[in-house]
Formats: structure tokens, sequence, C-alpha cells
């Protein structure tokens, strides 16, 4: 091992190579709040790692991620204020007891040669990596309020350990707004071994994608609300995937190979899963179920797949009383079990073969969805980089960097150089436009703030980043790791206005690109201006924070959005007890592109006034996993105020359409499509939580009636596919043209209901 680090060493001396980018770019990144000479980036050997695959490293990379000691660990809520990014070059990295990664931190490891860490046989903790320690019987920090991390490019080893001693790989309740990218899980792959590589078990997830398990009992254990998992490999797990609860999941291009059991998912609290362009080989069983047709709960342990090939598969599905997909060597192009609702037909009962969706060119990549991983620009030097603070932003806040974000963003794509955001709160006063060909990535989240008078009219808005100067310019962007958002007042910002045409098979992209509205120190939406409302319409002018998010204009086309949360906050981050806060934003995406070509793969958008997601004449569109929340606040003040509706914008007017409809009808739509075709959702979970701050709705024994309605289809709507529609707190689940297909009471699941299958023909 030692020779071989030495050998690679040697040959990189020998051919002249540099470090990776990120090690060698200059590091200027600047937290505002953190206190004076904080440092965001941290390069884990300047804290004294060796990464020599000897000497013990547990205490220097833990020096590397909690100084100053002002991060946010044990105790702590959870900030934004002392943000860092934790890097490994590459080497074997000894540990013997847990790394926690503080609130708000990046680790991450050179992509073309990822560092090893490696537990050394007397290691001590709940995983190499602890992501959310148990210091008392609770995790330190609650889970659905862990956002904005990430762990990228490692090797996680427990071969030294016992294979009957256990042993966890990485432990990980989070929430939106965080990834693990490009990691391998290499455990023992003994008979014996009782090692688990990732253990889940809360949260409000997210994204992960490129991961790889061999070895191992339980590669990898799971329980969280929902979650997008994408290119996942298993090698000789005994089993692959224990799914320990969920309300909805979603695999896209599972690699299972060697295993007892492929998906383990006959526990009760398991709500419905979703795969697809997956590959099963030499499998005993695929699938252990606990489904059965019009049992209590309805809905309990559905699944739908398509486009799934057995090599070699024992049993394909397992169920209480035998099996119910046969194994073998072929493949499954569509099978569900669970409710499905047809056209404008009722739900009815579904177990067996369904006709797969007839997928459009324009999404595949050969006979799978088009798929991307984020780019790191492996191949870039340092030079090939343009960073906003040497082009003299300020990002402390309060500066005025209009000028300075534009010039460095016109120069980065005038000489085909990438824009590197050194940490920092960017604010902008007017519009930054982006030429095609932009391509920015952020250290760790920096944030772009729209601020000002120019963004304040809501009856002429501007957009704060606008993507292409008119609808239908062509070209391609790339965004990675950083958030637009808004300093408050803002009634008339436009997060993000997108107008490209991207090529054919080369659509732009946003990686971990964000939008985070309020709740968080620069916002000027946070307690002390917009501490939650409760029992009142009113409206304070000064906490409405945003026009709309994201907007694809009608001749715009090609944009693959992954892991992208669209958030309007709904507490402070800051805070100690993170507090509630009540702020308005009027629209979360709206898609209007006529051509279409988006992939919104494991993304959310939540808390937006008038709808969280909207299709408008457009076609083409494949989502996995959209998440959304109704705002808290609702319905006082109701949707109809203070928002106006657009036309020319196609706003939903509540005033009319809820005439008639009883119950809290004029709240946001989780969804809604208008004159639509070929739309490909697989996995949708739309939660109403709350009946203005009260959570007592939305349980299943509550009556779950937060509000009226969460899905609404309206007008020429062809060829549209839910798969895994799981609502919460909603009496009609779908409507069409104002009339309901399906209530959440024919359709319950553990805490959701759920319909399996969609379809409007
Ligand atoms: C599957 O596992 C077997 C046994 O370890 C191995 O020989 C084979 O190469 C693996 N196949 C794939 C596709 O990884
Ligand atoms: C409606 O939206 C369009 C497109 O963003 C905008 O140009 C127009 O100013 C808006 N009109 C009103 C009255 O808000």
């Amino acid at each position: 091992m030692k020779f071989q680090h030495m050998l690679t060493a040697l040959m990189s001396l020998a051919l002249g190579a540099q470090a990776y980018w990120m090690a060698d770019i200059k590091h200027q990144g600047l937290a505002p709040f953190g206190g004076a000479n904080y440092q965001v980036f941290r390069n884990v050997k300047d804290f004294g790692a060796k990464g020599d695959g000897i000497t013990d490293d547990t205490e220097a990379i833990r020096r590397a991620m909690n100084t100053p000691n002002n991060r946010c660990l044990q105790g702590c809520a959870s900030k934004t204020e002392t943000p860092a990014v934790v890097y490994f070059p590459p080497g074997t990295y000894m540990i013997s007891s847990s790394i926690v990664t503080p609130y708000y931190t990046k680790m991450i490891g050179d992509p073309t040669n990822r560092p090893v860490l490696k537990a050394t046989a007397n290691f001590a903790g709940f995983g190499l990596i602890d992501g959310n320690p148990y210091y008392t019987e609770k995790p330190n920090w609650v889970p659905v309020n862990v956002f904005f991390r990430e762990v990228r490019n490692f090797v996680i080893d427990t071969t030294n350990i016992p294979p009957r001693t256990a042993a966890t790989g990485m432990h990980w309740p989070t929430s939106q707004a965080t990834s693990l990218y490009n990691l391998a899980f290499v455990m023992p792959a003994t008979a014996d071994v009782v090692h688990v590589g990732l253990f889940i078990e809360e949260g409000s997830g997210g994204f992960m994608a490129d991961l790889t398990f061999q070895g191992g009992e339980s590669c990898a254990s799971m329980g969280n609300q929902q979650y997008t998992m994408r290119n996942f490999k298993f090698n000789n797990c005994k089993t692959a995937i224990t799914q320990m609860w969920n309300w909805g999941w979603t695999y896209i291009g599972l690699e299972i190979n060697n295993s007892d059991v492929g998906i383990k998912m006959a526990n009760s609290d398991v709500g419905s899963v979703t795969l697809l362009d997956s590959t099963i080989s030499n499998t005993k069983t695929f699938i252990q179920s606990s489904y059965t047709p019009s049992g209590k709960p309805d809905t309990q342990g559905s699944i739908i797949m398509e486009n799934i090939k057995f090599n070699n598969v024992g049993t394909g599905i397992s169920g209480p009383s035998g099996t119910i997909l046969a194994g073998g060597t072929t493949t499954i192009a569509g099978w569900g079990q669970g409710h499905q609702v047809l056209g404008t037909a009722g739900a009815t009962e579904l177990q067996g073969t369904i006709q797969p969706n007839t997928r459009p060119a324009a999404l595949m990549n050969g006979n799978v969805y088009y798929q991307k991983s984020k780019p790191q620009y492996e191949n870039l030097g340092a030079g090939d980089f343009l960073s906003a603070r040497s082009a003299g932003a300020k990002g402390d806040g309060v500066s005025d960097d209009t000028a300075a974000i534009q010039a460095v963003i016109t120069q980065a794509a005038a000489s085909n150089k990438v824009v590197y955001l050194d940490y920092g709160l960017y604010v902008v006063k007017s519009t930054v436009n982006i030429p095609a060909g932009t391509r920015i990535v952020g250290e760790t989240y920096p944030v772009i703030l729209g601020s000002g008078s120019f963004f304040q009219d809501q009856s002429a808005p501007k957009p704060v980043f606008k993507i292409g100067s008119q609808s239908g310019v062509a070209g391609r962007v790339e965004f990675s790791d950083f958030i637009v958002s808004t300093k408050g007042p803002a009634a008339g910002a436009i997060l993000v206005e997108y107008n490209l045409v991207a090529p054919a098979g080369n659509p732009s992209g946003f990686w971990d690109f964000h939008t985070r509205i309020g709740g968080f120190s620069g916002s000027e939406f946070m307690i002390p201006q917009c501490a939650k409302v409760v029992g009142s319409a009113n409206i304070d002018p000064k906490c409405i924070a945003a026009y709309m998010a994201v907007h694809a204009t009608k001749q715009s086309s090609g944009l693959y959005m992954e892991n992208t949360w669209i958030w309007v906050a709904d507490h402070d981050i800051e805070d100690a007890t993170n507090a509630q806060i009540t702020i308005f934003a009027g629209r979360g995406i709206f898609i209007e592109s006529t051509t279409g070509s988006f992939w919104l793969v494991g993304g959310a958008a939540e808390h937006f006034h008038l709808y969280n997601y909207q299709f408008a004449g457009t076609k083409n569109i494949f989502a996995s996993m959209l998440q959304t929340e109704t705002p808290y606040y609702q319905p006082l003040p109701n949707a109809i105020q203070p928002f106006t509706v657009n036309t020319s914008l196609r706003d939903p007017d509540f005033a009319t359409s809820c005439q008639g409809v009883s119950g809290n009808c004029a709240n946001s739509w989780g969804l809604r499509i208008i004159d639509s075709s070929d739309i490909f959702i697989y996995g949708a979970g739309l939660y109403s939580f709350f009946n203005n701050y009260n959570t007592f709705c939305n349980s299943i024994a509550n009556g779950a009636n937060c509000q009226s309605r969460m899905v609404s289809l309206e007008g020429s709507i062809k060829n549209v596919n839910i798969f895994d529609l799981s609502v919460i707190g909603t009496e009609s689940m779908i409507n069409r043209d104002g009339k309901s297909l399906t209530k959440n009471s024919d359709n319950f699941n553990t805490y959701a209901s759920n319909v399996i299958m969609y379809r409007s023909g």
C-alpha cells in the first residue's frame, strides 16, 4: 500500500503533474459573519494530517473541521455563518474514531485520486464519517433541519475492522441541499460480515449519486422521508439496500450484483419505492416486499419500476404469501403494485405488468434517461479559473458588488474560463446578465443577493440572474455549489431567469445550485424582521421576499437540474431554537418552454405562495422526486394576496377556482400542469403539514385536511405520467379541470396517501 502511494507520488513528480485545481487555487473565501480572519478553505495536510496509511490522522482532521471554536458543533441548532471546505489530497488517512462534519461543511477529496479514509482495527464510533452524532438519545442536529453539506470523492474503508464486529462506514441523517457524490464503501466480503456501509435513519432528503459498495452485510440501510439516488453499484453485499422506512424513494441506475437480497422493504413503515433503468445480477431475491393488495393501510409498500434488467435473479419480488414477480434473466419493461388512477377514473388496485412510459428521444441517452454528474473540472488547472474576489467583488453582504460580479462573469465567458465564486455574500443591485458559455462554481455555498430599489416592484418583476440575453438565444451554462437569494424586501425579484436553447444532447446544468429565500444572516428576513405571525392575515411588506424563484421562458430549452433546492425559509437557520418566520415569495419553479427538455433530478421547491412547481404549455420534462411543502402560514393569509394574478405567467386565480370548494382551498399548489404533454414524473412528495402553523390537520387520523387540493391538471393534457405520488395533509390528491380525481382517503399509505401511477392518457 505504502509503496503504491510512493510510486504514485513519484510518477506525479516525474510528469510534472499539478495538484487538483482546488488545492492550488488562491483561497480567499470571506465569511462576513464568521469573525476576523475566519478561514473557509482548509487543507487537512495544513492541520497535520499525514495520509501515509500509518499515522492516526483523526485529531488532525478534527482540527481542520472544527477550527475556530465558533463552528456549528455539539449543541448548535444550525448556522450558515461559519462555512468550511475541508479538502483532502490523495493518500490513505487512518482514523480511529468518527470524523464529525460540522454544519455547513463540504468535505471534498481529490477526484483524480480519491483519498481513502481507513478505519484502524480498533476503530470506535458510529461511522468513519458521522454526519449527526448521538451525544444524547437524539441526534445532535434535528435531521429535517440539516441542510447545506456535502461529502465527495472518498473511499471509506472498514476492512481493518473484524467482519463480525459491528461497523458503519458513514452515518448521514440529513435533508435538502445536501449531497454525497463519488464515494466507494469498501467492507469485508466474508459470509459472516456484519458491517453496514451507509446508515441513514431520519431526515428529509435529498440526493446522492455515484456511490459504490463492496462487501458488507447491509450496504445501505436507510430511512428518510424521500430521496433520489442515482448510479449506485453494489457488489457482493449480503443485502444491497435495507429500506427501513420512507414515504417515497426513487432509484435510478442501480447495479446490484451477487447479493442475497437486492432491496429489503418488508418493513411495514416503508411507503413506496420507484426504480428505473437498473440491472440486477446474480441475486437470490431482488425485492422483499410486504405489500398485500387491499390490505390496510391500502397502499403501504407500493412499488413501480421501469426498464429493469435481470441477469440470473432467483425471485423478482417476494411477498407475504410467496412470489409476486418471478426472477430469471429478462427485462422488466414495466411493473407496479399499489393504486393507479387512469384518465379520469378513480383509484383502482394495480399489481402486475404495466406498459412502460413512451419516453421521448429528447430526454434519453441510449435506452436510459439522460443523466450527468456535477462537473469537477478535473482536467483544468488553477489558471483556468477567475476568482470573483480577485475581480474586486467584496462579498461582505453589504457592498454593492454588481459591477465586479458582472465583470468577472463576462470576462470568464469571453475567455473560456470558469468563474470561481469565493465564499462570500455578494449583494447585487440590478440584474446580472449571464452569457452563454458561463460556468460558475462556488466555494462551499456562496450567496448572490438581489437587493434594493430595482427589485421592489411586483408589477414589473426583474431577474437577479438572467441567463441568456433573451428567450431563445443559443448556448449553455454550468452552475454548481452556490446560492441565489435576495436581501429584504424584494417583491419584484425573479431569482433566476433561464432563456437559453442548449444544444441537443448537451443541456445546461445546475448541480447543488439553490435558491434560499430568507432565514439567514445577511438576508434581512430573520426573526427581528419577520418573526412568525399566527392567527392574522396581515402581510408585512418588508417580509415579501421574491416574485418568483426560477423561470424557464417560452423559447428556452435544455436544462438539467440536479439537487436544486428552491426554498423559502420557514425558520431562521441562525436562531438557537430554529424559530419559525413568516415570509412571502410568489412562485417556485415555472417552466413554460414550448420545446422542453428539462430534467429535475432530486430537487425540491418549498413554501411558495401560489405554487411550488408549474408547467404550462410545455413538454418533455423528466422529474425524480419532486418534493414540495405548502407555506406554514396558509390559509392566513391565503394565496389570493399579496401577489396579483399575472395572466401572462399563467398564474393560478384562486379567487375564481376556489368558488364552491370547501376547506382550505386558496393554498399553494404543489404541482400545477396546464396545456402540456410528455411529462414523466418518477416520485413526487407533495406535503401540507400546517393550518396556519398548527400541525393537527396533517395526520391521517385527524383527517389529513390542512388543505383542499394539491395537484392540478388543466386544459389540454396529454401523456402526463406521475408515478409514486405521495401527498400529505390534503383532501384531494389530483384535480383535473377543477374536479377531484382521487381523494387521500382512497389511498392511505403509512403517513402520506399514495397513488403509484397516474396517467392522463
Ligand atoms: C459480480 O460478482 C461476481 C462475484 O464477485 C464477479 O465475478 C463479477 O465480475 C461481478 N459482475 C459485475 C458485473 O460486477
Ligand atoms: C407579468 O409577468 C411578465 C413576465 O415576467 C412581466 O413582464 C410583467 O411585468 C408582469 N405584469 C404584471 C402586471 O405583474
